[in-house]
């Protein structure tokens, strides 16, 4: 029979890996709760509605990577591409705007996209997002691109760049969009076939076209950060100045486009050369004062930005693994101690130390050599008498004990280490 394997994107994460993301979500803990964010959870899956008016019809996202299906009652069903908008879901959803403002909000989860698989970019992967909810200021911007950049720098991420911009508000993005549309039209001889394709479309990508003559042409092409109104260029003004008062450094990429339509106002991302060219994002996030409104909540600010566990573990050196610390390998010695030997670990256990049982049905010099494979400090000999022996791991010695009187005696030395 053929051997059935993960689904083509996906993985498995084995003991080695999880201690590390264990690390990596005790970090975003400390970090995020220490700055007053609440951890929350939303379901894998959420109404396909929900994506379709908060991610965007027209992006890559809803268009192409979503995972649908019907759940049998004629409901459509998407498994969640991102989490921003089921955050904002359950903010409207739970009345959060009877809470004191913002709601400050952080989660750790999986989401799925139908994307072309490699380094850094699966079909199942894993966020550490955060959302300020119910503020508008330029200080919950730049608290949040803050705290991610302390998540990365603390957590190893090498060379950490932040690339920052604003979109502006959806009115300005909108005249924008026509005039540059105007001028990709009048230079359409030095565009890129497909750019030219596209020009009604998405006129912004033309800004990433790989296209040598595209690029040249797209320099002398508007940018819309120069075409800000007075309210967000001020805006975005103060966000910068918070950074640079933190003394966090930027650049600033006027032609930064997010590939989630909710934005308005300052959007970013960090990348990192560690994650190769083309998949260089750790995180991103952004401004998007429209979206709660969009998805049927009263009109509420909010902010906020996701960055990928998986290319924050590529991105970031790897520590040796310290072993798990044993404390006691109970060992069997004769057929029937099975019970008593059973009992001893549970009631270790009990007492705090970390301990584990022979399983296997090894021989005792086979348990021994288990017991050092661990690095366990004690193994206690389970026999057919009603002493146990206690060896030493380090020393080689070995003392025999009553039953009861095993765990005290390696508490005490515990506490004389
Ligand atoms: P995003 O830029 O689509 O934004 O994703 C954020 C991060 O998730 C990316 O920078 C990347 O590290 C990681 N990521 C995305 N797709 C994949 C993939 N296929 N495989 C591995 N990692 C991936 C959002 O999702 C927004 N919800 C962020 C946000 C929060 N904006 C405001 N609040």
């Amino acid at each position: 029979m053929s051997v059935i394997q993960a689904p083509r994107g996906t993985f498995d994460v084995l003991p080695a890996d999880a201690a590390r993301r264990s690390a990596l979500e005790a970090h975003a803990a400390r970090i995020l709760e220490a700055a007053g964010y609440g951890r929350i959870e939303t379901p894998t899956f959420e109404a396909t509605e929900l994506f379709r008016r908060g991610v965007g019809e027209a992006t890559d996202i809803v268009q192409k990577e979503m995972y649908t299906f019907d759940d049998g009652g004629g409901r459509s069903l998407t498994l969640r591409p991102e989490g921003t908008a089921p955050v904002c879901r359950a903010y409207v959803e739970h009345g959060m705007h009877k809470l004191p403002q913002p709601v400050k909000l952080w989660y750790l989860s999986s989401f799925f996209r139908a994307e072309a698989p490699q380094r850094g970019r699966y079909r199942q992967f894993w966020q550490i997002g955060a959302e300020v909810i119910g503020s508008a200021t330029a200080e919950s911007d730049a608290e949040l691109i803050l705290l991610l950049a302390e998540l990365l720098e603390s957590f190893g991420v090498r060379e950490p760049r932040l690339l920052l911009s604003s979109l502006g508000t959806p009115e300005t993005r909108a005249e924008y969009r026509e005039e540059l549309a105007a001028f990709l039209r009048t230079h359409r001889d030095s565009l890129a076939p497909e750019v030219v394709a596209r020009i009604e479309l998405n006129p912004l990508r033309a800004f990433d076209a790989k296209d040598p003559i595209t690029q040249e042409t797209m320099r002398s092409a508007p940018k819309l950060l120069d075409r800000l109104s007075p309210d967000d260029a001020e805006h975005f003004q103060h966000v910068r100045n918070l950074l640079d008062d933190a003394e966090l450094r930027y650049e600033l990429e006027p032609t930064l486009v997010r590939g989630l339509d909710y934005y308005a106002r300052t959007v970013y991302e960090f990348t990192s050369e560690a994650l190769g060219a083309a998949q260089s994002t750790v995180g991103g996030g952004g401004r998007y004062d429209g979206l709660i409104e969009q998805i049927g909540g009263r009109p509420t600010p909010a902010s906020g930005w996701a960055a990928g566990v998986e290319r924050i573990l590529l991105a970031s050196p790897e520590p040796p693994v310290a072993p798990r610390p044993v404390d006691l390998f109970v060992a069997i010695a004769a057929p029937g101690a099975e019970r008593a030997g059973f009992h001893l670990v549970s009631e270790a256990r009990r007492a705090g130390l970390s301990s584990q049982l022979e399983l296997a049905g090894r021989s005792l010099k086979g348990q021994l050599k288990q017991a050092d494979r661990l690095g366990a400090r004690y193994v206690a000999i389970v026999g057919s008498d009603s002493e146990v022996g206690l060896k030493q791991m380090d020393t080689g010695e070995q003392t025999n004990h009553q039953y009861d009187a095993v765990i005290p005696t390696i508490l005490r030395s515990s506490r004389l280490a």
